[in-house]
Order: structure tokens, then C-alpha cells, then sequence
């Protein structure tokens, strides 16, 4: 039999989320994993109505709690998706158990996020798929690579024993090739140079790239910002960060060909899986455009490179971001349909401590 102590210990060091309600439906306590999924503390929630947890859903979220009071029977309900404070959108298995004790009748409510197993299926599935596409262009890239020296060395000599202009122009593109064939295949290896990493402020970074879109296109185009300016600092490497998130807006000004609003947002995001490691909080920027979506058909495969929808890209701008973001032990989520598309970067803001314990 375990003490009362021992149960409460346990309960504080679950994952998933646990309520108790009186019969009116108000809170009577919460678990921490509770207090992070709905943003609040057990203190503040406590005799509210259960309802005031998930606003506008009062409805979704008070259902199976009514009905297992009124049939003192548990009651579950999978795959709830609750829109949560802070623009969070999560799924849920929701079971709620009548609990009856000495005249007394509680409800006891469980909520487990399913939507993050799901995700760390599918990044392991990815990033499987992805380390073997590699092995296969590293061997790949050191076979082009090879030979495009001596190609480039023996332009050069040639180009030396010429005197007449017009013959020179051809050595000139075989050299001009080589050098773009070996950048081509640097990119796609991801060589963009050692990190050097320091504290950064992701909103320097999010204004930097701001700047220089708003240089390059100086109409039609709106970079709104909702930033959230308690966030922490990152450790990273602010050159390729930069990088990463230009790679991405670049794609939003093609996307909205020019004309358009793209949205940049940052927000603390808590209790969340970032690769195969649970996090209490990390950094999350948003980037939405109001251009024409992604196809789902290329959902899957958007990270690879050389994956690509315009007939003039290269296809790299994406596995680019995804390796520095990857470096930075985050993670970069897509959400896209029709008139609109979201990419997400994850970034655990203390990746040289426990971030998982921050
Ligand atoms: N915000 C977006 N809206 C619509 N489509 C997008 C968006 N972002 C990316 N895409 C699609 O994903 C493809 C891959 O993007 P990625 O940046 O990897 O390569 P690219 O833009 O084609 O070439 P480059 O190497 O020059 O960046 C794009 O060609 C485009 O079809
Ligand atoms: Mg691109």
C-alpha cells in the first residue's frame, strides 16, 4: 500500500495530465503536467469551472465529463484535438472516471497528448529515411567532386597556352560550371562552415532577415510580428540561424509571389517532444504566409533535397534550415493548407544543460 506522500510524488512526475473535478464540474486539483498543458497553475484553476481551461470550447471539453456524471459510468473519448491559450493545438485521449468515497463524488479526469507520439514516429521514420538519402550523396558527392578538380585544374592550364579571346570563353564556362557544380554539391552536404556558437536573441534574428527581405522587396510585401519579448536567450550559432529562417521566408516571398502578408510569431511552448526528447519549454517561431499552401503530396518529402515545386529552385533552401535547425537539437514542423502555410522551428533555448529539466 503506498502513503499518501508516495501517491502525491507520483502524480507531480506524470506526463499525463490529471484533474479532479466536485460535481458542479469545477476544479478542485491539477498535476503539474496539467498546469503545463493548460498554461495555469492548480492554484489559479482551482474552483473555476472546468470549462474556463480550453475557452471557446466549452463544449468539446465539458461533454464527457456531463455524461459520466450523469451515468456514473468512465467515459472516453479519443483523438480530441483542444485549442489551447497561446495559439497551441494539441490531440488528446480524454477519459473521465466518476469517483465516489465516503459521500464524497469526484471526477477524475486523464488527459494524454497522443499527437506527440505520432510526431516522434514519424521523425524517427524521417530521419531514418534521411540519414540513408545521405550516405547514398556523401558517396555520391565525393565521386562528382573528385574528378571536378582535375576538370577545373586542366581548365585553367588550357585557358593559360590561349590567346584568342573567343576560344577562351569556352574554358571560361567549363571553369565557371566546375565552381557552381562543387558549391552546388558543398550546399547539399550541408558545408556552410564550423559553428560558433554564442548567446543569440531569436528576435535579432527574426528582424535581421526582416531587414534584408524588406531591401530586396520593397513593395507589396507585409512582415508582421507578434513577439512574445519574455523568451529566453539561445545558445546557437546566429550566422546559421539567420540561414535557417531566410531559407524559409525566402520560400513565403516565392509563395506569395511577392504580394502578400508572411507572419512572424514567437512563443514559449511547453511540455513538448522536440526529436526523441521531452522538453518543459522551448523557443517555437512561426512563419506564415497567406500563399497558396503546399501540396500534401509533398508534406513527406518538403526536407529532402533536391525536392523542389519551382521549375528555377534548386530544392535546397529547406534541407539547409533543417540541418542547422537539427544542430541545434530543434526541429522544424509544417502545417499547410490551402491560402496558408505555417513552419514551425523548435528550439530548446539550453541545449548545453538539462534543457529537458529547465
Ligand atoms: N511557404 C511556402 N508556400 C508554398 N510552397 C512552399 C513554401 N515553402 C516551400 N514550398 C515548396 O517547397 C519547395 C522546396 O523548398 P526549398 O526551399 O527546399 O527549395 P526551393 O525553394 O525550390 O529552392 P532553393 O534551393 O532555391 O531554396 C519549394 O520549391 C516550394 O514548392
Ligand atoms: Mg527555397
Amino acid at each position: 500500500m503506498i502513503s499518501e506522500r508516495q501517491a502525491h510524488m507520483i502524480l507531480d512526475r506524470l506526463n499525463t495530465a490529471i484533474l479532479t473535478c466536485d460535481p458542479d464540474l469545477n476544479v478542485t486539483q491539477m498535476n503539474p503536467a496539467g498546469e503545463l498543458m493548460f498554461g495555469t497553475s492548480s492554484k489559479q484553476a482551482h474552483l473555476k469551472p472546468l470549462s474556463a481551461l480550453v475557452p471557446g470550447q466549452t463544449q468539446t471539453f465539458t461533454w464527457p465529463a456531463q455524461k459520466a456524471l450523469e451515468s456514473n459510468q468512465p467515459v472516453t473519448v479519443h483523438d480530441v484535438t483542444l485549442k489551447l491559450p497561446g495559439d497551441r493545438c494539441i490531440k488528446v485521449d480524454y477519459t473521465v472516471t466518476p469517483i465516489e468515497e465516503n459521500d464524497d463524488s469526484r471526477l477524475l479526469i486523464e488527459l494524454l497528448q497522443v499527437d506527440g507520439f505520432l510526431e516522434i514516429a514519424r521523425d524517427q521514420y524521417r530521419m531514418d529515411q534521411y540519414s540513408a538519402n545521405r550516405d547514398v550523396l556523401r558517396g555520391l558527392a565525393h565521386e562528382v567532386k573528385n574528378p571536378l578538380g582535375g576538370l577545373r585544374g586542366a581548365a585553367q592550364l588550357l585557358e593559360r597556352e590561349l590567346s584568342d579571346r573567343d576560344v577562351k570563353q569556352y574554358t571560361r564556362i567549363i571553369i565557371h560550371e566546375a565552381d557552381r557544380l562543387s558549391n552546388l554539391v558543398d550546399r547539399m552536404m550541408g558545408s556552410y562552415g564550423s559553428a560558433d556558437p554564442t548567446a543569440v536573441n531569436i528576435h535579432e534574428i527574426l528582424e535581421h532577415v526582416r531587414k534584408l527581405i524588406l531591401v530586396e522587396i520593397q513593395e507589396g510585401i507585409t512582415i508582421e510580428r507578434d513577439y512574445d519579448p519574455s523568451l529566453p536567450q539561445l545558445h546557437g550559432d546566429k550566422d546559421q540561424l539567420i540561414q535557417a529562417v531566410l531559407n524559409i521566408v525566402r520560400n513565403s516571398v516565392d509563395a506569395i509571389n511577392k504580394k502578400g502578408t508572411i507572419k512572424f510569431r514567437t512563443r514559449v511552448e511547453r511540455s513538448v517532444y522536440v526529436g526523441q526528447q521531452w522538453y518543459r519549454c522551448v523557443i517555437r517561431v512561426d512563419i506564415e504566409d497567406n500563399g497558396p499552401g503546399i501540396p500534401e503530396h509533398m508534406h513527406e518529402r518538403i526536407f529532402y533535397p533536391m525536392v523542389t515545386g519551382r521549375p528555377e529552385g534548386s530544392g535546397l533552401g529547406l534541407s539547409i534550415a533543417q540541418n542547422i535547425i537539427r544542430n541545434h537539437q530543434g526541429s522544424i514542423q509544417l502545417h499547410s493548407e490551402p491560402g496558408y502555410t505555417r513552419f514551425s522551428l523548435l528550439l530548446p533555448f539550453n541545449t548545453r544543460g538539462k534543457a529537458n529539466e529547465s
